[in-house]
């Protein structure tokens, strides 16, 4: 009788112990590392500027026959264009639809008359804006 109360009592000791145990399964976020710099994860779901935003603006010399090296300003090469943007303060990320990049050469904003956006390119400006207007 003793030894039965004794087992049942290890198998309580043994049972409290296992249930005791707590699994817990964090779920980590998928970072991406950027190849070109490993320090900056890089989301790959935001609009690239490299790669969306500069052909907007040289792909056919669309923007820079006129905003070109030593041209009108802002200069929007591929070089400079992201640096020109933010130190002539043509985007607002703050309230993105009020930046002159999106406002100024949008179809029928009327202030460029030169050269508009189309639909797609002024809806992309205008997200990449709304994303941080990040040098990606
Ligand atoms: C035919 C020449 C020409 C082309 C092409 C042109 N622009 Fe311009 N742009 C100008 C001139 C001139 C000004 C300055 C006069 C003014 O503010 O209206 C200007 C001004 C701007 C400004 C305002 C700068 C400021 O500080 O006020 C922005 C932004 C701009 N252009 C963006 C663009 C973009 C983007 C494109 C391509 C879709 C483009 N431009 C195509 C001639 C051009």
């Amino acid at each position: 009788m003793k030894k039965t109360i004794y087992i049942l009592g290890l198998a309580l000791i043994g049972v409290m112990f296992i249930t005791g145990c707590e699994y817990e399964f964090i779920a980590r976020p998928l970072v991406i590392i950027d190849p070109v710099d490993p320090d900056d994860p890089v989301d790959p779901s935001l609009i690239s500027f490299a790669g969306e935003i500069i052909p907007i603006f040289t792909t056919g010399n669309r923007c820079t026959s006129c905003h070109g090296t030593g041209g009108q300003a802002p200069v929007l090469t591929a070089t400079l264009a992201y640096s020109q943007i933010i130190s002539q303060g043509l985007v607002n990320t703050a309230d993105p639809s009020s930046s002159k990049l999106y406002t100024y050469p949008k179809i029928g904003a009327g202030t460029h008359v030169w050269k508009t956006y189309s639909t797609d390119q002024a809806a992309e400006i205008l997200q990449w804006i709304t994303e941080g207007a990040k040098n990606n």
